[in-house]
């Protein structure tokens, strides 16, 4: 439903982030900077005069209630437009409802790619914006001999299988894959912990996602095997599982995305001034809460040059909107819905802070298909900014 015809009627956002749930851990700082992101463009006089309205629900890390929520939101309550989402699965049960009813869903969250929707914003890293950089990182740092681990859907699969490609294209090895339950047990992390002793891979690839991370990670550090020799890998391990972690169990392992918090820009000290006088010093700001920050602005630009929250419209000026976000400037690629972003390494200090040990300089075209994208060659889609 439009509210292009009533002037004073706020634009009604929908909001699904999961606060329970075992990945309430990544959701949480999403559903923050996005309520926070609100608040300043509506402080700011909102979009056209009029105040951006989130109506926000729970759906409890669970795909069924993420798809009934936004048939609920799109359905019921006059909303077009929604931000939500981290796991794949989760996106997979929204997409086909915001298809149904015309509506459109900004995602936040890295994911495994080969994927378009034109009821969908990607405002999370492609493969070719993280994984390439980070294969092509542990190759040169570490060596070719990875052992793969997954939570058990849809990302840590189609993930774990670019990673493999990636390894065997540049020769190396899968020493071996596993996949464990979203509730994974310690005893079951444990005896990982215990095979990637026996196996001695270079390095780990962690496609773990929410609360089972920090159960991972706490067996590999029990188990007694050093982050400085066998680093843990991944693309979803971020400041707020750190957090869970608990530094001395993190340190040394590696993450990359396009934003950390020891982003060193103008515009990062902003945001975490501004999330942290708002959520407190302890509550971690992600790569997750940066899209989530960012697409919002994108979005609140777009309504306000087509003055309607019809998506045909919308989308056609989201295409005209940037926004210089806390990880350097971004925009939606109109060739594919995806998002220009700024891929790095980050890696675990004692602080439970990640060192930046890899940085692209630049914005990097998202290429969800992997077309022309192969270890070492990322650059091919560096664009200046
Ligand atoms: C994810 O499931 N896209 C992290």
């Amino acid at each position: 439903m439009s509210f292009d015809k009533d002037e004073k009627a706020p634009w009604k956002i929908g909001v699904l982030f999961s606060q329970t749930g075992v990945t309430a851990v990544a959701e949480r700082p999403q559903l923050n900077a996005t309520l926070l992101a609100i608040d300043q463009i509506n402080g700011a006089g909102g979009v056209a005069g009029r105040p951006l309205e989130p109506v926000v629900y729970d759906p409890a890390s669970d795909p069924k209630s993420f798809r009934y929520h936004a048939e609920r939101l799109l359905g019921e309550d006059g909303v077009t437009i929604i931000a939500g989402c981290y796991m794949s699965s989760t996106r997979k049960a929204v997409v086909p409802v915001a298809e149904q009813y015309r509506g459109l869903l900004l995602y936040p969250t890295l994911y495994e790619g080969f994927e378009y929707s034109d009821h969908c914003l990607y405002t999370g890293a492609a493969p070719n914006q993280n994984i390439v950089q980070l294969a092509t990182y542990l190759l040169e740092h570490f060596g070719d001999r990875v052992y793969l681990v997954g939570s058990n859907y849809v990302y840590p699969y189609e993930t774990n299988r670019i990673m493999s490609d990636l390894f065997h294209s540049a020769h190396g090895d899968v020493v071996d894959e596993r996949y464990v339950p979203l509730n994974v047990t310690a005893e079951a992390c444990a005896q990982i912990a215990q095979d990637i002793k026996r196996k001695q891979p270079d390095v780990v690839f962690s496609t773990i996602v929410g609360s089972a991370t920090s159960t991972l990670y706490r067996a590999y550090h029990a188990a007694g095997l050093d982050p400085r020799k066998i680093p843990i890998a991944s693309l979803t391990t971020t400041e707020s599982e750190v957090q869970e972690i608990g530094a001395e169990a993190a340190e040394g392992h590696i993450t990359a995305a396009p934003y950390f918090q020891t982003v060193d820009s103008p515009e990062n000290r902003a945001f975490l001034a501004a999330y942290n006088a708002r959520f407190g010093d302890d509550v971690a700001a992600t790569s997750g809460a940066e899209a989530a920050y960012f697409q919002m602005y994108l979005i609140a630009e777009a309504l306000e040059r087509a003055g309607t929250d019809r998506i045909e419209d919308v989308l056609a000026n989201v295409y005209k909107a940037e926004f210089a976000a806390p990880q350097g400037t971004v925009r939606v690629d109109p060739e594919n819905n995806h998002t220009y972003l700024w891929p790095r390494v980050g890696r675990v200090n004692a602080q439970g802070q990640f060192e930046l040990v890899w940085e692209s300089g630049a914005w990097v075209k998202p290429d969800p298909y992997l077309v022309a994208t192969a270890v070492g060659e990322w650059g091919a889609h560096v664009a200046k900014a």
